[in-house]
C-alpha cells in the first residue's frame, strides 16, 4: 500500500480517475494536488520565518484554485513574470498591492498594465527597462514603484540550468548598473524606489548563499538610502528553498529556516520588510502526476514501460535530468529494472533510466512524485497531445476538478486555414 501524505494513493487515484471519467469522459493521465500539503507548506514558512513576507512564485504553479488558496494567506503576495501571470494573480484574488512583477524582458504593454493597476513594484532588471518604466509612468502621470534586482555574484551549489545570481547570468543589475539606476530614480519624478531584490537560484539547501546575498543587499540598502534620502520599504532575498525529490510521502524540510531568520534579523533588524519568493518549496510536494502503464517491451537487461504521460506533460526529467520518484500504485513482490518512457516521438521522452521498481503490468497506475512545481506550468501540446486535467484533494477529502481536460476543439481554436 502506497501512502501519500496520509492518503492511500491507489484509492485517491481511483477516485480522481472516476470523477474525470464521469464528468468529462476522460481516461488519461492527470495531475493531483493536496490542499492539506499546501496549507502545511505555507505554515512552515510562516512559522519558520516570522515577520517576513512571501511573494509566491507563480511560475512554479499557477492553477487558479491553488493560487487562490495561497492568496487567502495574509502574509502572501504573488511574484509574477508576465502579463499572463499578472492576470492569473488578480483573478486568484491577490490585491495589486501584493503583486511584484519580475522578469528580464517586460514589454511596454506589460509595464503599462502594471502601472494602471498600481502593483507593489516592478523588479527592474536593466537600465533600459528602468527608462521604459520612467517614460511610460510619466506619460500616464503616475509614479511607478520599482525595485532593483541586483546581481550579487553568489555561487550556489545547484544545477547549472537553474543558477541565476552569478555575474555571467542574464539576470539583474550589475554594480555599474546599480549606480546608474540610482541616478535615474533620483532624477525621475515618475519613479520611486521601494525595494532591493536578489534571487540567486533554485534548489538551495544551504543558508550560506542567502547570508552572502543579505549582506550584499545590506550594503546596497545603505547606499540607496543615502543617495535617495529614504530607506527602501523592503528587501527581497528571492526564492530557491530546496526540496528533497527522493521520497513521495515527504513533507520534509531540508532547510534551516531558524538560522536564516536569525541571521537576516541580525543584518536588517526591523529597518525594512524582508521578503522571500518561494515557489518550489510550496508547490513541489503538493502534486503528483498520475499515469498508467500502456505497454511493456522486453530489452536486454531491462524492460521498457511505455506510460501514457510524456515529456509534454512533465519535462523536468528531460530538460534538467531531474529525478522524480516514480511509484507503482499496485505493489507486487518482485523487483525489476525499467526505463519509464512516454509516447512522444523522441528518445529523450524518458522519465527514468534503469530504475528498479516493483513489477509492473499494463494499466497499472504510477505516481510520479514532487510534480507540483514546474510541472503543469511547463507543459506543452507537443505532438498535439492535449493538456491534461488537474484535480485537487481538498482538506475535507473531496475530489475537485480544478482544470478540465483540454479538448480537440480548443487545441485548434486559433488556427485558421487560409
Ligand atoms: N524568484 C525569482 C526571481 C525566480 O526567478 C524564481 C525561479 C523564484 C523566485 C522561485 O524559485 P523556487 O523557490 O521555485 O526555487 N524550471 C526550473 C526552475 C526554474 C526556476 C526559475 N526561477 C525547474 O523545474 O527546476
Amino acid at each position: 500500500q502506497l501512502i501519500w501524505h496520509g492518503h492511500d494513493t491507489a484509492t485517491l487515484l481511483a477516485r480522481a480517475a472516476k470523477e474525470l471519467a464521469e464528468k468529462h469522459h476522460y481516461t488519461g493521465p492527470f495531475w493531483v494536488y493536496q490542499e492539506a500539503l499546501l496549507s502545511e507548506r505555507v505554515k512552515l514558512l510562516e512559522q519558520g520565518l516570522p515577520g517576513c513576507k512571501f511573494y509566491f512564485s507563480v511560475k512554479s504553479q499557477s492553477n487558479l484554485s491553488l493560487l487562490s488558496l495561497i492568496a487567502a494567506h495574509e502574509r502572501f503576495g504573488a511574484d509574477v513574470v508576465s502579463g499572463g501571470e499578472l492576470y492569473r494573480a488578480l483573478k486568484a484574488g491577490f490585491a495589486p498591492g501584493k503583486i511584484v512583477f519580475a522578469g528580464v524582458g517586460k514589454s511596454e504593454a506589460e509595464i503599462a498594465v502594471g502601472l494602471d493597476l498600481g502593483i507593489r513594484s516592478f523588479h527592474v532588471e536593466s537600465i533600459a527597462e528602468l527608462s521604459d518604466i520612467a517614460r511610460i509612468a510619466a506619460e500616464k502621470s503616475v509614479v511607478g514603484s520599482v525595485s532593483f534586482r541586483l546581481n550579487p555574484d553568489v555561487e550556489v551549489d545547484t544545477h547549472r540550468h537553474i543558477t541565476t545570481g552569478k555575474e555571467e547570468n542574464k539576470f539583474g543589475l550589475s554594480e555599474a548598473d546599480f549606480a546608474e539606476a540610482l541616478k535615474i530614480v533620483k532624477a525621475s519624478p515618475s519613479l520611486r524606489l521601494v525595494g532591493l531584490q536578489a534571487h540567486i537560484g533554485s534548489q538551495i539547501f544551504d543558508v550560506g548563499p542567502y547570508l552572502k546575498t543579505a549582506e550584499y543587499l545590506r550594503q546596497k540598502f545603505n547606499i540607496a538610502s543615502e543617495a535617495l534620502g529614504a530607506k527602501p520599504e523592503y528587501v527581497s532575498l528571492g526564492g530557491g528553498f530546496g526540496v528533497n525529490y527522493q521520497q513521495l510521502e515527504g513533507n520534509a524540510v531540508n532547510f534551516d529556516f531558524a538560522a536564516l531568520a536569525k541571521a537576516v534579523q541580525g543584518i536588517f533588524a526591523s529597518e525594512t520588510e524582508i521578503h522571500f519568493e518561494p515557489g518550489r518549496f510550496i508547490s513541489a510536494p503538493l502534486g503528483i502526476l498520475a499515469s498508467q502503464v500502456r505497454h511493456l517491451k522486453q530489452r536486454t537487461g531491462k524492460i521498457i514501460a511505455i506510460i501514457d504521460a510524456a515529456m509534454n506533460d512533465l519535462i523536468r526529467p528531460m530538460l534538467y535530468e531531474a529525478y522524480h520518484p516514480i511509484l507503482p500504485v499496485q505493489r507486487r513482490e518482485k523487483k525489476l529494472v525499467y526505463d519509464i518512457v512516454g509516447p512522444v516521438c523522441e528518445s529523450t521522452d524518458t522519465f527514468a533510466h534503469a530504475r528498479e521498481l516493483t513489477e509492473l503490468a499494463e494499466k497499472d497506475w504510477l505516481a510520479i512524485g514532487y510534480a507540483g512545481a514546474y510541472g503543469s506550468v511547463m507543459s506543452s501540446t507537443f505532438n498535439s497531445r492535449l493538456l491534461i486535467p488537474e484535480v485537487l484533494l481538498t482538506e475535507k477529502g473531496e475530489i475537485r476538478i480544478i482544470r478540465k481536460p483540454q479538448t480537440l476543439e480548443q487545441l485548434l481554436a486559433n488556427e485558421v486555414v487560409n
